[in-house]
């Protein structure tokens, strides 16, 4: 295939259920089994908002044992407060899940809200690479990378209009959005669509339309189209 061919982006699966966090557990814990059989370690990348909340508690109190010694986190976006704020994507997570497994907190690679924007995405980002040169790739490359939608197609802290959205080069900048708190710290496209697998919650039936247009190829949800991963979107139907 010559070089200025790209190959056509395999379909997203979409996922259809009422058994919205039993079937996102199921997939998170599968794909954390096969990564650590692989590569010795299971890099989650978790979502900010609050539908991902019900997954991460089902997470702790899953009774089949997880090795989450093995287990690295990170999160696709933050919003620019101290962790112990309400709006904190960190404190949601830590609260339902970081706080009740066994996790290292040397593995869990936050955000910190609390410091100017720059400084948090610098951070980040130089975290990242240490971690992806270690793993000998070029761009750190979660095993999943869990993403929400929101009502206007954006998705981590990537909103319509951003120039966050035309990021090439960096992986974690500041990113503002419309969504309070507006200041907020994200993952670029670059970084990703370096993921292995994207999944994307969704259990909300008021967000079927935009669902749809993203699935046209609206929104900045639509960029996300990993580059040797796939897709998956679980829909919590009522
Ligand atoms: C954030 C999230 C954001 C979220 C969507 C969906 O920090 O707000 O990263 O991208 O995933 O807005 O939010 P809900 O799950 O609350 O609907």
């Amino acid at each position: 295939m010559s070089s200025d061919v790209i190959p056509p982006q395999p379909s997203p699966t979409l996922i259809r259920t009422r058994d919205f966090v039993e079937a996102a557990v199921a997939l998170i814990c599968e794909a954390g089994r096969v990564a650590i059989d692989s590569r010795g370690i299971f890099r989650l990348g978790l979502a900010g908002g609050s539908t991902p909340k019900a997954v991460y508690e089902a997470l702790a109190a899953q009774l089949n044992p997880f090795p989450w010694e093995k287990v690295y986190i990170t999160f696709g976006d933050e919003r620019c407060v101290p962790p112990e704020d309400a709006a904190s994507n960190y404190r949601m997570a830590y609260e339902s899940l970081l706080s009740r497994v066994a996790i290292p907190s040397a593995n869990v690679l936050r955000i910190r809200g609390e410091v100017p924007a720059a400084q948090a995405a610098s951070e980040c980002e130089c975290e990242l690479a240490t971690i992806a040169e270690r793993m000998g790739e070029t761009l750190y490359s979660h095993d999943v990378l869990l993403l929400g939608l929101g009502e206007d197609g954006h998705t981590a802290s990537l909103f319509p209009g951003s120039p966050a959205l035309e990021e090439k080069e960096r992986t974690v900048i500041p990113a503002f959005g419309p969504k309070p708190p507006p200041q907020r710290v994200s993952f670029t496209f670059p970084l990703i669509n370096a993921s292995r697998h994207i999944l994307f919650l969704l259990n909300d039936p008021a967000k079927e339309p935009v669902l749809q247009e993203v699935l046209l190829g609206q929104h900045p949800a639509a960029r996300v189209r990993p580059n040797h991963g796939r897709v998956t979107w679980i829909i919590g139907e009522r």
